[in-house]
């Protein structure tokens, strides 16, 4: 069995983030999102990787490589436009070949693995596989309506209506007849060759659809608020580990992790909270939920419920919470007069004043 996970699209719900960076790269407890996955697979035994790369292909093939350091063999797939779902399947013919295949979104987290739903497919000879999960907002997500015998009898992409609160978790399992279904269908009104349409054409073929549903907590961290629900889960499970160095007037509360070459002077942080290599908290407040990537300087500031990435630095801000900071942002107090914000703000940046 391979595996084709998605790290192309737009991203535009992460903008300006998604702007210059991959959101599936976005560290959660300060691993990417992707790594997650990537992991899961090889935990599934699937170790012969397909990765649909978009604009952020550089950053993506930076980071995962061959895959040998994760354990898995990469073959990258260019798509040149996010045509959709069903496209990526479209465009990995060759890599896919004649066998079976998980399809994994690059940006969906999933707690507990996949190593059960994979066996549940290579056992059964379903068609396709899909995964369900129960979800307030139907309406944002890919819905399902399933028969009394649990086979898929409907699926529809963001209905306004809908028939049912069973959305579609990011995990597809495929037997090839999907390349048919691929060919067969039309773009959608907002113009995406969806996997949904193809799931529904297998459906309509007369084809086995199974759906299993998960139990355990899954996140699509397509939105900041989806992003950083899913680092405070992950959070929630971190163990005390100090790597770096805290000095005597500091005071850690909770699980915290300082990993390698991180110094917290004069400062508290109350976990769950990570702080990633090399970064220096001074005079500060980390509090729970937050994950301070690598290279970051923070001074002076009370950070709460966040995620930073690598190289920032917060100076003097008073209390910033519920944020997600780029790459090598600066945020810091300018005394001179007269007093004003002072901002220079990519594409799409949100600021919040109190
Ligand atoms: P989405 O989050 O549905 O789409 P998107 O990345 O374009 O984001 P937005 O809606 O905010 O603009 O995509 C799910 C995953 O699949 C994500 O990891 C990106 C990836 N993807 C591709 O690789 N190619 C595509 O053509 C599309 C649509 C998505």
């Amino acid at each position: 069995m391979k595996a084709l996970v998605l790290a192309g699209g737009a991203g535009s719900r992460l903008r300006p983030i998604t702007h210059t960076s991959a959101k599936q790269l976005i560290p959660v407890a300060n691993k990417p999102v992707l790594f997650y996955g990537l992991e899961q697979l090889r935990d599934a035994g699937i170790v012969d990787v397909g990765i649909i790369v978009g604009d952020t292909r550089a950053e993506v093939m930076n980071a995962v490589g061959d895959g040998s350091a994760l354990g898995i063999r990469v073959t990258y797939i260019p798509q040149d436009a996010p045509l959709g779902l069903a496209h990526t399947v479209l465009i990995a013919r060759d890599f896919l070949g004649a066998d079976d295949f998980c399809m994994f979104l690059g940006d969906n987290f999933l707690l507990g693995g996949i190593q059960d739903f994979v066996k549940r497919f290579q056992d059964s000879d379903a068609d396709a596989q899909i995964l369900l999960t129960e979800v307030a907002e139907p309406q944002f997500f890919g819905v399902a309506v399933l028969d009394d015998a649990g086979q898929v009898v409907q699926l529809m992409e963001k209905p306004k209506d809908p028939p049912s609160n069973l959305a579609l978790v990011g995990v597809y399992m495929f037997r090839p007849v999907i390349h048919d279904a691929v060919r067969a269908i039309e773009p959608s009104a907002r113009g995406e060759l969806e996997i949904t349409d193809a799931i529904a054409w297998l459906i309509g073929q007369g084809l086995t659809v199974t759906s299993h549903r998960v139990s355990g907590y899954w996140k699509d961290t397509g939105r900041l608020q989806d992003m950083l629900e899913c680092n405070r889960q992950v959070l929630e499970g971190i163990e005390t580990r100090i790597d770096g160095d805290v000095d005597e007037s500091s005071e850690l509360v909770g699980r915290v992790v300082v990993q390698r070459g991180a110094r917290i002077v004069g400062s508290t942080v109350r976990g769950p909270a990570i702080i990633g290599e090399n970064t220096v908290v001074t005079g500060s407040y980390i509090g729970p939920f937050t994950s301070v990537y690598h290279g970051c300087t923070i001074t002076d500031t009370e950070l709460e419920h966040s995620i930073v990435l690598e190289d920032c630095t917060l100076d003097g801000v008073g209390r910033i919470e519920d944020s997600l900071l780029g790459k090598s942002v600066t945020v810091k107090v300018d005394r001179r007069a007269p007093r004003a914000h002072r901002l220079m703000l990519g594409d799409h940046s949100v600021v919040t004043l109190p």
